[in-house]
């Protein structure tokens, strides 16, 4: 078994060692929407590794092609869903405003301001920034995600 710090949320769930981080994730009940069902295709697991990158499996080629779409994307960028956990010392952080919701919960908040940049799940670029108050149009750009999955697995 091995833990996984969750800084965003001050939680260290324990999961097997080679689950993903996806499971710690998941095991911690955050609201991560798996667009592609954890295939590695769609970003929208992206987390920041901020330590312990030498615990985890190294990057794929698919997985680095995934990453190389975000606009939100850094040196410690990870998908969650493909990153497994063979050490200890793995601390994560969640892209801001990446896993505020589910696309349920979008709809309830048309007409209110966003409490924090939102962004797109799969390109990372802000659909709603911070302040700003959330419209129809809005939810429309996102979807479309099933679509962009399937381009994806098209492609690669
Ligand atoms: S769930 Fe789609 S890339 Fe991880």
């Amino acid at each position: 078994m091995k833990r996984v710090a969750l800084t965003t949320i001050n939680r260290t769930p324990e999961i097997k060692t080679h689950a993903r981080v996806l499971d710690a994730l998941l095991a911690e009940e955050v609201g991560v929407m798996m667009a592609c069902g954890g295939r590695g295709l769609c970003a929208t697991c992206h987390v920041y590794v901020d330590a312990g990158q030498e615990a985890l499996t190294d990057v794929t080629a698919r997985e680095q092609r995934t990453l190389s779409r975000l606009t939100s994307v850094r040196g410690n960028s990870r998908l969650a869903c493909q990153a497994r956990v063979c050490g200890e010392g793995v601390r994560v952080s969640l892209p801001e405003g990446l896993y505020v919701v589910k696309q349920q919960d979008l709809e309830s908040m048309i007409g209110k301001r966003a409490s924090a940049n939102i962004l797109h799940p799969i390109t990372g670029r802000i659909l709603a920034e911070k302040g700003k108050i959330i419209t129809r149009s809005f939810i429309m750009q996102l979807s479309d995600l099933d679509y962009d999955v399937s381009t994806a697995l098209a492609e690669d």
